[in-house]
């Protein structure tokens, strides 16, 4: 029972990897001892420029070793985080891998999958160099055990200028009622797709704007707490208003990831997109200029966070190599060659805003004054399990739109996982 299980396993991650078109992501490295396997889901565009930003400075920073490319391409991780589990029950863990601060780290932490990397911080001088607010959220039992590379923020609505301003639309909308209105007016200019979308987890994150317009910062925050309501009417109305805002998206949407999504903005047939800031770098990758961005509606003055950090797992092959990527991922140097090119901000503080294109400098503006809430699907907010109940709610609601069913759902799968 147990053999066959595996096999099913195995195979499926095996399908992954083929529908991935990923090279050499998913089986341990078993090269040289010298290879260090830094596994993660940056495999194209504006995301695989940051990553090679990172190996730039690996590659001059730790000449005895040799990054090796473990990336399993989707986005958000949607293909990679089922092969890296697959991989860390098998014991044959990459030397290091991605994982979202926050809650999602806690379950490698909690699982005894990750090592502590405490001593390290000290010797790396790492310590001072980042937000006590973040290190918090590294940290488990007083170690902290990951080494964060940026900071992401979620809650951002891109647009494409010109379909906008041909449909008489002037200004920002900063309400959702505004936002309807300039939805209304693509519409009647005959844009099909006025605000583009994507799959599972891209939905999850247009829902959470929503909530954080109906909610505010605190009453959003307070969701991913223990004892939460999701009963509310609040919570009644966002999922009414995003149901609403489900018509003016492509119908075709549960098929696509966020960069087809995005490729109808790049080709004038969609008018708007709700997408975390990696899409600034995606877009800049891809030569497409003619792009807008501010918060999503009602989400002024907050700021959805996440960030990306690295690890040391259990039973990594090449301890020292690994420790000289991560040493990389604090480094400043490490830090402006990814996030000018991934389109985060630094999570060390004293980085300069002036060595980054404009989009980042006004995040860097941002994230000193608006109010840091988490994200559930960036692992900020909720652990993995928590993650999948939403998502599976969630893609049942795009295809059936019954809003008792999901807010019981929302409201069930936050009495399961709260901590
Ligand atoms: C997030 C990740 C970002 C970006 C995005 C889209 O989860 O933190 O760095 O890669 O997914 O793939």
């Amino acid at each position: 029972m147990r053999r066959s299980r595996l096999a099913v396993a195995v195979a499926g991650v095996a399908a992954l990897l083929a529908a991935s078109g990923c090279g050499s992501g998913g089986s341990s490295s078993s090269g040289s001892p010298k290879d260090v396997e830094v596994f993660t889901w940056w495999a194209d565009g504006g995301e695989k420029l940051g990553l090679d930003g990172l190996v730039g400075v690996f590659t001059s920073s730790c000449t005895q070793y040799k990054f090796v490319n473990g990336a399993v391409a989707g986005g958000a991780g949607s293909n990679a985080k089922q092969v890296l589990a697959s991989r860390l029950q098998q014991n044959d863990p990459p030397d290091t891998f991605q994982a979202h601060a926050g809650a999602e780290l806690t379950d490698y932490i909690n699982a005894g999958q990750i090592q502590d990397l405490s001593a390290d911080y000290q010797t790396w001088g790492l310590t001072s160099a980042f937000p006590k607010g973040l290190i918090d959220n590294l940290t488990v039992g007083g170690k902290i055990y990951s080494v964060p590379a940026n900071i992401h923020r979620a809650n951002v609505l891109w647009s494409n200028k010109k379909v906008v301003a041909d449909a008489g639309i002037t200004a920002d909308a900063t309400s959702l009622a505004e936002f309807f209105t300039n939805l209304d007016k693509l519409k009647a200019k005959g844009v099909k797709t006025p605000l583009a979308l994507g799959k599972d987890w891209t939905q999850e994150m247009l829902f959470e704007s929503v909530l954080i317009s109906n909610l505010g910062a605190d009453k959003f925050t307070a969701l991913w707490k223990k004892g939460a309501d999701w009963s509310s009417a609040d919570v009644t109305k966002s999922i009414n208003d995003y149901k609403k805002l489900l018509t003016y998206t492509n119908a075709d949407r549960d098929t696509f990831d966020w960069t087809d999504a995005e490729k109808l903005i790049m080709e004038g047939k969609a008018g708007y997109q709700l997408m975390g800031d990696w899409e600034a770098a995606d877009l800049d990758a891809k030569g497409f200029k003619d792009y807008g961005y501010a918060a999503f509606p009602g989400n002024k003055g907050v700021y959805q966070w996440l960030a990306d950090s690295f690890v040391l797992p259990k039973g990594a092959k090449n301890t020292d190599g690994t420790k000289c990527w991560l040493k990389t991922v604090g480094s400043a140097d490490g830090q402006k060659a990814f996030n000018t090119k991934k389109g985060s901000i630094p999570a060390r503080t004293d980085a300069s805003a002036a060595d980054y294109p404009a989009y980042q400098q006004s995040a860097i503006k941002d994230w000193k004054s608006d109010t840091p809430v988490p994200s559930c699907p960036h692992g900020s907010a909720c652990s993995q399990g928590w993650q999948g109940a939403v998502g599976s709610a969630q893609g049942k609601f795009s295809s059936d739109g019954d809003v008792s069913a999901l807010q019981k759902a929302l409201a069930s799968a936050a009495q399961q996982f709260a901590k």
